[in-house]
């Protein structure tokens, strides 16, 4: 099964660029930047990623960032990702920023901005790996601070395919930010959402509802509320989970306990991603080898995942046939 998923052609639709900052760049970046880390060594900062819950994980996640100022550094970051992804054979890729998680810190969006899609464009051309952007507020903050990123992301909104909203999501209920997604909405943006990661399956409801979502990121809750279940699959909603962050964040006990094969049982859009794979032990070969291990996945299980991902991507209709003509040769083979 290994070696199958490792040639499998893949498409990753839930991965925060920030997440992927291993701990060698993570000092690269210090060192050449002169700032100081809490940690002494690269086993040292692996050894402190043992998370309780998703605010551990955040407190930890948002302190690594620190070491990203400039431009080269957000180029050196998504570069290696998207590097990393190729050779996994991801043929698409679709990546999470925060950009209030460095402009709190003086950084501009331009530079952030600029870095992340500078390095797209290369890795294209190096790799063959396709990307698009979304743009992620923080939902720990306001609503007027997400609408401030939003219009000064307006200048440059042909970077980005769609808006999200990721951070702590318990007492950060979708309503919140109800005005913003409107706003992103009428600016021609995609809407995605996290909800149901620690949230309850309201939060889904209202980022169905209220924000009007086109894909749901995570939504593990969903399980809890049969009405939900029949409304996601009706609407043939996408649904991007991911198994190695849901067990290290105690979303689920063991991978055993993962919904992935009976949403896909359900015939829900269930798809496997990877978050945050320097945090979390894996990128999408990892998290496939695991959840496939856990749950006894068969090939046409990991066909459906995989051709779901294409089907709830964001890419137009001649690459998604691209894809699924990639997907069909491995599935023959
Ligand atoms: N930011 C980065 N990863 C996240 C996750 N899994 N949930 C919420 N916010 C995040
Ligand atoms: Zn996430």
């Amino acid at each position: 099964m290994r070696e199958l998923i490792e040639k499998m052609p893949k498409v990753e639709l839930h991965l925060h660029i920030e997440g992927s900052l291993e701990p060698e760049l993570m000092f690269q970046l210090a060192k050449r930047n002169n700032i100081d880390l809490p940690y002494s060594s690269v086993e040292e900062v692996r050894a402190a990623y043992d998370f309780g819950n998703l605010q551990d994980f955040l407190d930890i996640y948002y302190a690594g960032c620190k070491v990203l100022i400039h431009e080269q550094d957000f180029y050196d970051l998504t570069y290696a990702y998207l590097k990393k992804a190729a050779e996994q054979n991801v043929m698409h890729t679709e990546m999470f920023f925060d950009p209030q998680t460095h402009t709190e810190r003086g950084i501009e969006l331009e530079t952030v901005a600029k870095g992340i899609c500078k390095a797209a464009k290369a890795a294209k051309e190096d790799f063959g790996i396709s990307s698009l952007t979304i743009l992620s507020f923080l939902r720990h903050l306001s609503e007027e601070a997400a609408i401030a990123t939003l219009k000064a992301a307006l200048p440059m909104k042909d970077k980005f395919i769609a808006v999200g909203l990721d951070s702590s999501e318990v007492g950060n209920p979708p309503q919140k930010f109800q005005k913003v997604y409107q706003m992103a909405g009428e600016e021609g943006f995609l809407k995605v959402a996290h909800a149901g990661e620690e949230g309850p399956a309201q939060y889904i409801w209202d980022s169905l509802n209220l924000l009007k979502i086109d894909r749901l990121d995570h939504g593990n809750r969903a399980m809890d509320d049969e009405d939900l279940l029949k409304e996601l699959k009706q609407r043939k909603m996408g649904l991007t989970l991911c198994p190695l962050s849901n067990r290290k964040l105690q979303v689920v006990k063991d991978l055993k306990d993962h919904p992935v094969k009976k949403m896909l049982n359900k015939g829900l859009k269930a798809t496997v991603n990877s978050d945050d794979p320097a945090y979390f032990g894996g990128y999408m070969n990892e998290n496939f080898i695991a959840i496939t291990e856990a749950l006894n996945l068969s090939k046409r299980d990991l066909f459906q995942l995989t051709s779901n991902a294409i089907e709830v991507s964001f890419v137009n209709a001649d690459r998604k046939a691209d894809m699924m003509h990639k997907l069909n040769k491995w599935m023959k083979a």
